[in-house]
């Protein structure tokens, strides 16, 4: 489904502040699998989603999603293949916009670009409306509203649904819970689990959480200075424990496991 292959980016490169951000990063993904993607921070995990959604261009190596070479393609020629849910809500939608119209502008994602219209057609507010109820949280009732009213929670739930409304096959969640209070970072993760569960998604979940990286998904992945130093999936990983996976951390890091952030399991 997706091949990454010996990725390379340097930041700044030939400056006092140059960082060489990927090292050398390779995966393979199989269609349908869930992976949680684990790493101290500044390990590369947010770059290298960047890297697969096209935000970001790699210097050396190839992306490869269902068998097409995408490396130099835009984040656009991706769109059709790749939806993206990020870790601050007000990131991926607009809060100007009312829900409806957010929800119009996902729905033509991997469209042309001049294709692009907001204006909402009645057979599409029907299909919004059911989507929405499906939250349970109301929404289908507020289609007019902006989406800046809405709570930090409220807008990760409809940026996953518009992540799923097309059928792109490849979802990135990068920390989409880490802004939300624990019951509301449960309900968006339960969330995500149906929603990659009832559309056969592919997906990479960036977490801190230990306990999350272990309970969600199919397979777990620890980056560590660019590179992948940990790759645990099936009997293995089931094996696992949030200590288990500190310790490990511990040792790649050739040193003592204090991160609160990690610590919070
Ligand atoms: N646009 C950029 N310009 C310069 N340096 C960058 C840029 N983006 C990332 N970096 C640097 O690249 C390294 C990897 O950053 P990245 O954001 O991928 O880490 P991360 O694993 O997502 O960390 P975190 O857990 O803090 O989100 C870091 O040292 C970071 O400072
Ligand atoms: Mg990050």
């Amino acid at each position: 489904m997706l091949q990454a292959k010996a990725l390379h980016k340097t930041f700044n490169p030939g400056t006092v502040i140059e960082n060489h951000a990927l090292r050398g990063l390779s995966l393979t993904i199989d269609e349908g699998e869930f992976i949680t993607v684990i790493g101290s921070n500044g390990a590369g995990k947010s770059t290298f989603l960047n890297a697969i959604s096209g935000d970001l261009k790699v210097d050396e190596g190839q992306i490869i999603i269902d068998g097409q070479d995408v490396t130099r393609k835009t984040a656009w020629q991706r769109a059709a293949q790749v939806a993206r849910v990020f870790q601050d809500p007000m990131a991926g939608t607009c809060e100007s916009l009312s829900i409806e119209e957010n929800l119009a502008l996902a729905w033509q994602r991997g469209q042309r670009r001049h294709l692009l219209r907001r204006a909402v057609r009645a057979s599409q507010r029907a299909l919004f409306r059911e989507k929405l109820a499906t939250l349970g949280l109301g929404l289908e009732a507020r289609l007019t509203d902006r989406m800046g009213l809405l709570s930090g929670g409220q807008r990760q739930a409809v940026s996953l649904l518009m992540a799923s409304l097309q059928p792109s096959r490849l979802l990135l969640l990068d920390e989409h819970t880490a802004a939300l209070d624990p019951k509301t970072a449960a309900f968006v993760l339960r969330l995500t689990d149906q929603i990659v569960q009832s559309q056969g998604l592919t997906a990479l979940m960036v977490t801190h959480s230990m306990r999350q990286a272990l309970d969600h998904g199919t397979r777990t992945v620890m980056l560590h200075q660019g590179q992948v130093v940990l790759d645990v999936r099936g009997a293995e990983r089931a094996a696992l424990d949030v200590p288990d996976l500190l310790a490990m951390f511990s040792r790649v890091r050739g040193e003592a496991v204090d991160d609160d952030k990690l610590l919070l399991g």
